[in-house]
Order: structure tokens, then C-alpha cells, then sequence
């Protein structure tokens, strides 16, 4: 793995310990060539091509084993902004939380199969789980709390870390997109999501303890690139919850850049209460508030993560 892997939270205190910099990042997404959040100079994502035809799919595992740091608001915002630009997206839920499925609107607790059924069941089709959403070109694979029970249920599986991958194979030449958001774990259920990659994306909230852990995430990523999945790799770190009000906002976001330096996205994603609105809503910011700043970042995301190579 390129990226260094000594974050620590050392790193997390001296991002609010007031180290110098030249000049500080600014506080808006600016065109191109401007310093962007993250403190260089903002490229210019174009808008991608259409697609001539769909497939085979890039497959995308969202994961942090840190809670609450926009896994989910990400899987779906991204994943609705990669089908405003006609890519074919298939979501996964991979939470027995569930909360990917709610908020696309999907009622988890009356769902008889979910992706648990397909795992550890045998005479399935996962043609026939996959729900539409209301987005155009993105579909969902849910999941409730079923799925806690997998992570016992696969130990004594044969290759228990290569489940997912061999019940998503049927679909994967009808998509251009897999995004597996992750629950907050390292557990087996993570394992197989990344066994199943291309690569990965670490949201990181924008806060002091933001690196706490990403050390540990980016071993476990190493070890499953070694031994399990040589074609893995870490398709970027996205800042979320970027507070612009906040000097200890932007040093975070500065100390992450120095850390993982192009790793780190260009595009940051600010704080608002728009995203807890949509989640309400059942729907992503990209349609509920299509014009507002936190659809157009997502937006922005979707662009860069096409000109980086890590969706077609
Ligand atoms: N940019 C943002 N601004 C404000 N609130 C946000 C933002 N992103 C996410 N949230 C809110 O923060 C909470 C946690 O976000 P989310 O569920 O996406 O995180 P997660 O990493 O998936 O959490 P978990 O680890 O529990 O699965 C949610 O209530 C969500 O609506
Ligand atoms: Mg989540």
C-alpha cells in the first residue's frame, strides 16, 4: 500500500496544535487552479462522458470502523450522484443497522430476504433482492438486523471471506458501481466487503480524533491485500463533517493532507443539517435539495472519483 500508515493520534493533537502553514485552505469548493478545503489547488473534475454501454462493475467497499463518520450519507449521496451521471450504481447494505436500507426508504423489519439470506443460505438469486430506488440507475441490496447473526454463522464456512464476492458475481456485469457501506467493525463482515473490492474509500469526520484508528484501518487493508486480495487498493480518504467557521476544522483537514497527502480528496464535505433532513426525507441530498451546496459536493466527489480512474 502507498500510503504511510503511522497516523496516530499524536498526529490527531498536533492538527489542533497550531502548526504553521504558508497559507490556510479556504472555506468553499473554488474552481480550478483556486486553493481548494483540503489547502492545494483545486483541479477541475470535468463532467464525465456517458457511458456507451454498462459493466463490468468497479466494486467500492465505504469503511472506517469508526462510527458515525458519513459511511452511509456517503454511500448513498455518492452513489445517487455516479447515476445523475448515468452510471448504473448498485448499493449494498452491509450494516445490520440497516440504516443505508431506511434511508432509501426501504421498510428493513418487513423484508423477508435481505443480503443475511444470501449469505448464508444456498438457492438464492440476488437478481430477485435487488430493490429500484426512486433515483434513476441505482438499486439497493438491503439489509436489517438478520444480518448480525452472518458474522457468527460464516466462521465455519469454506473461503468464509470470499461470501460476498460469490453472491454478487451474477450481477456484476449489470452494473458500473458496487458501493458496500461497511459497518463500524473490522469483523468478518468487513473483511469479505474488502475481499470483494477494487478499492476503498475512508470517510474521515472532520474532527480532533479524526486519525484515531486509521492506523489500524490501513493495516487491515495491507493484510487483506497480501494475503486475500491483491487488486485492493485505497481509492481515497474523504473529509466529512468539514466545519468552514472553524480554524481546528481546516488544520484537521491540513493534518490528514500531510499525512496521506494525494490520498486525501480534493473535494471535502461541510456540515449541515441537510444531510440528517434527507436521511429523514428517505432520500439522498442530490434530489431532496438538489441545488443546495451538500448535493453539489457529492456531485463534485462523483467527478473526481471518475477523473482519479476509481469508478468508469
Ligand atoms: N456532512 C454532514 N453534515 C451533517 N451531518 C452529517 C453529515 N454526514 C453525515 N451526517 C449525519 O451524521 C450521522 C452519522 O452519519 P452516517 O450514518 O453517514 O455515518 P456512518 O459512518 O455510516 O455511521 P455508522 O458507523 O453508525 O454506520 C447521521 O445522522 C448523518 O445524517
Ligand atoms: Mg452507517
Amino acid at each position: 500500500m502507498s500510503v504511510t500508515s503511522e497516523a496516530t493520534t499524536h498526529d490527531a493533537a498536533r492538527a489542533g496544535g497550531g502548526k504553521q502553514h504558508d497559507r490556510l485552505p479556504g472555506t468553499e469548493t473554488v474552481g480550478s487552479g483556486q486553493i481548494g478545503p483540503t489547502g492545494r489547488p483545486m483541479p477541475d473534475f470535468p463532467v464525465p462522458e456517458p457511458l456507451t454501454g454498462h459493466g463490468p462493475a468497479r466494486v467500492i467497499a465505504m469503511c472506517n470502523q469508526k462510527g458515525g463518520v458519513g459511511k452511509t450519507t456517503t454511500t448513498i449521496n455518492l452513489g445517487a450522484a455516479l447515476a445523475e451521471y448515468g452510471r448504473k450504481v448498485l448499493l449494498v447494505d452491509f450494516d445490520p443497522q440497516g440504516a443505508l436500507s431506511v434511508g432509501l426508504g426501504v421498510r428493513t423489519h418487513e423484508l423477508d430476504h435481505t443480503v443475511y439470506n444470501l449469505l448464508v443460505e444456498r438457492g438464492h438469486d440476488v437478481r430477485d433482492l435487488i430493490q429500484e430506488t426512486r433515483v434513476d440507475g441505482l438499486d439497493l441490496l438491503p439489509a436489517n438486523i438478520d444480518l448480525s447473526a452472518a458474522e457468527v454463522q460464516l466462521v465455519g464456512e469454506v473461503a468464509r471471506e470470499q461470501v460476498l464476492m460469490r453472491v454478487l458475481r451474477p450481477v456484476m456485469d449489470d452494473y458500473d458501481v458496487v458501493l458496500i457501506d461497511c459497518q463500524p467493525s473490522l469483523g468478518l463482515l468487513t473483511v469479505n466487503a474488502l475481499t470483494c473490492a477494487h478499492g476503498v474509500i475512508v470517510p474521515l469526520e472532520t474532527e480532533f480524533f479524526a486519525m484515531r484508528g486509521v492506523a489500524l484501518l490501513i493495516d487491515t487493508i495491507d493484510k487483506i491485500t497480501e494475503r486475500l486480495n491483491p487488486r485492493l487498493q485505497i481509492d481515497g480518504i474523504l473529509a466529512t463533517m468539514f466545519d468552514s467557521r472553524t480554524l481546528h476544522s481546516k488544520e484537521v483537514v491540513r493534518s490528514v493532507v500531510d499525512h496521506f497527502q494525494d490520498t486525501v480528496f480534493h473535494t471535502v464535505i461541510s456540515r449541515t443539517v441537510k444531510f440528517p433532513d434527507a436521511t429523514l426525507a428517505a432520500e439522498p441530498i442530490t434530489s431532496y435539495a438538489s441545488t443546495h451546496s451538500g448535493a453539489e459536493a457529492y456531485r463534485q466527489l462523483a467527478r473526481e472519483l471518475i477523473s482519479r480512474g476509481g469508478a468508469p
